[in-house]
């Protein structure tokens, strides 16, 4: 299998709860590697263009908010498979759904502050990290 990319972010929910390295250290026992990493906080207009696709949801209001409300950390990962590992490592949207093991299991606080954010698809991927790094932040 092909070295593949996907894109992360770690949300307030977790930032505010100095959970960076707990975290970290999940995604890189499952064997992905964090080729990129930065700290920022979103204007509403990057969060607003971020989830466009979620414009008409009923949560988008709440969503951006939310994802501007604190400092987030953006990572580039790296690995086989990695969009789908590190949807598997993730685990379901919503907490109460997620398997055991997972970050969201572990760390998530509900359906909206879940902890991270892990790209859908290679085509999602590439977009998102286009959208937050340049090429020569990203170190593979
Ligand atoms: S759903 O409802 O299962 O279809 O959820 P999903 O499409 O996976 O969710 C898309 C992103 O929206 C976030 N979300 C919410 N934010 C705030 N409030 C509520 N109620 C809510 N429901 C879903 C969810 O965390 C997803 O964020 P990302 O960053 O894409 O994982």
């Amino acid at each position: 299998m092909a070295k593949e990319r996907t894109f992360s972010i770690i949300k307030p929910d977790a930032t505010r709860r100095n959970l960076t390295g707990e975290i970290n250290a999940v995604i890189e026992k499952a064997g992905l590697r964090i080729v990129a990493q930065k700290r920022v906080k979103w204007t509403k207009a990057q969060a607003q263009e971020f989830y466009a696709e979620h414009k008409e949801r009923p949560f988008f209001k709440e969503l951006v908010t939310f994802m501007t409300s604190e400092p987030i950390v953006l990572q580039v990962l790296e690995g086989e498979d990695a969009v789908a590992k590190y949807r598997e490592i993730m685990g379901a949207t919503d907490p109460a759904e997620a398997k055991r093991g997972t970050i969201r299991k572990k760390f998530a606080l509900s359906k909206g502050e879940n902890s991270v954010h892990g790209s859908d698809s290679t085509k999602s991927a590439s977009r998102e990290i286009k959208m937050n790094f340049i090429a020569k932040e990203i170190a593979g």
